[in-house]
């Protein structure tokens, strides 16, 4: 029997992190944050002034990911090539970048590998876009997030307040309105539902009422 996956897919600020990594922690399973892999993608083309649009340069880099240029996960901590970078990928233009590249076939093919690597024992929750379409399509139970723009332009706006970034809630709304619509309409693993994906909306439920709810579907399906 293959390894046990529960897959959170859903747009940018749904929540999906939150409801992802609790679940991790609940049920003592691994769990893969796979944007952070654009964004370290993201993040690496900056720094070396690689263009976000040039395919081959970007896919060379995603492919050297975790071996000439060693990656490492711990929890929400990010080590690129030996320097923590857990704050530096949350920057606003390494999200702009990330959402770009991610549109660009190569480089969703290169990161495959690093991806699929964290299917480990006891089991795994990865939180993402097309993680129940494309990534794990044998996933035990298969989860779309989904929260009103309001909502979660609010979330977004509260943490980057709180992180003393000034922002307005017109810029956020701006900003997920057009990642939305990139993620969505991209011609490589778009984001959508998977076909046996079951649909949470969280706009009105607290994190403990996310996790309680996919934890009983995960009980009453496994
Ligand atoms: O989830 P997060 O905002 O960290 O992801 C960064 C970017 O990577 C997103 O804008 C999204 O376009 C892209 N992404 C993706 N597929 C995934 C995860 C993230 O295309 N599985």
């Amino acid at each position: 029997r293959q390894i046990p996956v529960i897959t959170i897919d859903g747009p940018s600020a749904s929540g999906k992190g939150t409801l992802a990594s609790a679940l991790a922690t609940r049920l003592g399973y691994q769990f893969l944050d796979s944007g952070a892999l654009y964004r370290v993608t993201a993040l690496l083309a900056l720094r070396r002034g690689v263009p976000a649009d040039h395919e081959p340069a970007l896919v060379g880099l995603a492919r050297q990911l975790g071996e000439e240029i060693p990656l490492r996960f711990e929890g929400h901590q990010v080590w690129l090539d030996g320097q923590e970078v857990s704050e530096d990928l949350r920057q606003e233009e390494v999200g702009q970048n990330s959402s770009k590249i991610s549109a660009l076939p190569g480089v969703r093919q290169a990161l495959v590998r690093q991806q699929l690597a964290f299917r480990k024992l006891p089991g795994l929750v990865a939180d993402g876009r097309d993680m129940g379409t494309v990534i794990f399509p044998d996933a035990g139970l298969k989860v779309f997030l989904t929260a009103s723009v309001a909502q979660r332009a609010e979330r977004r706006y509260n943490q980057l307040i709180s992180k003393g970034i000034s922002v307005t809630l017109d810029e956020i709304c701006a900003d997920l309105e057009a990642r939305d619509l990139r993620d969505k309409s991209r011609a490589v693993a778009p984001m959508v539902p998977a076909a046996d994906a079951r649909l949470l909306d969280n706009s009105a439920l607290s994190i403990d009422q996310s996790v309680d709810t996919v934890l009983g579907w995960w009980t009453d399906g496994w």
